[in-house]
């Protein structure tokens, strides 16, 4: 041992001093719950990939809202999975839409006592599955599918949603939503900007949970797992397009990409805990061969610590109200 003697287990002797220099602490306030809602259904349903979390009905996604903002979550992400789906996606932009009338419904219930987000793209909507139109030949059709995500960004907009996610992937999205959003005065309204979105094999689960007619892959418009600098190129796009917050996504697989972002701009930082970490979790713990709840704090806090101060998570309702225990 050296003199004088150096030793950081001091610091970890007992849980006052640990909890005293603890570096990242989570909060539900920066947590935000994914959910679904299914056009037509008067029961929830479960989604087997992943357990614990619902497709609702109009009714049931009420009672989650409201349960979410007991628990003290910072926001609300609503997916809509449509009864029929067209070549265009139309049911994105009509205001009695899944997706329209769950944000109408849900503002309606919680008002401002969370921030009430919505998923901007057309996968769940296009009868192919793509995130755009697609031209002749089967490609996705960047400006054109600009174009529908204008109208969808204001048809949320007037559903009363208080942030906007366009999660597309499309070259330019950003300027366009905000621009859309601003002529039809709807200034208040902010953009979360997927801005960083890998093709991730992760996003499994999810695809069963909006029952996706995607065949093939996103690779056109998705971005390659292998880059970071890329990343960085999309997100300073993002940001000068006008993009309020910037999201990455999936989170603990690309925890560097988190950390280099952060460190890249100054807007909020979110990441998105995506289905298929989500679901490896729930089926090793359910195996018994992982503590959960232990997991799934480590797991977000790591997310915290890469420097994400909003986290995606499906988790958060539960990971809010524990949090709430043992503080
Ligand atoms: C696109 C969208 C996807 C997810 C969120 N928004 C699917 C995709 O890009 O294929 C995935 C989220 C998850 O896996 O939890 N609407």
């Amino acid at each position: 041992m050296p003199y004088p003697e150096i030793r950081p287990r001091r610091l970890r002797r007992n849980a006052a001093v640990r909890r005293l220099v603890s570096e990242t602490r989570l909060d539900p306030a920066e947590l935000v719950v994914p959910m679904f809602v299914k056009e037509g259904l008067t029961e929830p349903r479960a989604i087997a990939s992943l357990p614990g979390v619902l497709q609702h009905s109009r009714d049931s996604l009420r009672k989650a809202a409201v349960e979410a903002v007991q628990a003290g979550v910072g926001g609300i992400m609503l997916f809509g999975v449509p009864a029929t789906r067209d070549e265009t996606g139309s049911g994105g932009v009509d205001p009695a839409g899944v997706l329209n009338t769950a944000i109408r419904d849900v503002v309606a219930e919680v008002g401002d006592s969370t921030v009430v987000m919505s998923d901007l793209c057309l996968d769940e909507f296009t009868s192919h599955g793509h995130c755009g139109l697609l031209t002749p030949d089967g490609g996705v059709d960047n400006d054109a599918t600009l174009a529908a995500y204008a109208d969808m960004a204001v048809a949320q907009a007037a559903a009363g949603v208080h942030v906007v996610g366009p999660s597309g992937m499309m070259d330019g999205q950003v300027g366009v939503v905000r621009k859309a959003l601003d002529a039809a005065g709807h200034r208040d309204v902010s953009v979360l900007a997927y801005a960083v979105k890998y093709a991730s094999a992760f996003y499994g689960p999810f695809r069963d949970a909006v029952e996706s007619a995607l065949e093939g892959d996103r690779r056109t418009y998705q971005q390659d797992p292998a880059n970071l600098r890329e990343s960085l190129r999309e997100v300073e796009l993002d940001v000068a397009e006008g993009a309020d917050m910037v999201m990455v996504k999936p989170a603990l697989p690309y925890l560097d990409v988190v950390s280099a972002v952060r460190a890249a701009v100054n807007v909020p930082v979110a990441a998105y805990q995506v289905s298929g970490e989500y679901a490896m979790v729930e089926a090793a713990a359910a195996n018994g061969w992982i503590d959960r709840e232990r997991v799934m704090l480590e797991t977000l806090t790591s997310i915290g610590r890469a420097g994400a101060q909003i986290i995606l998570t499906y988790w958060a309702v539960e990971a809010a109200q524990l949090l709430r225990e043992r503080y």
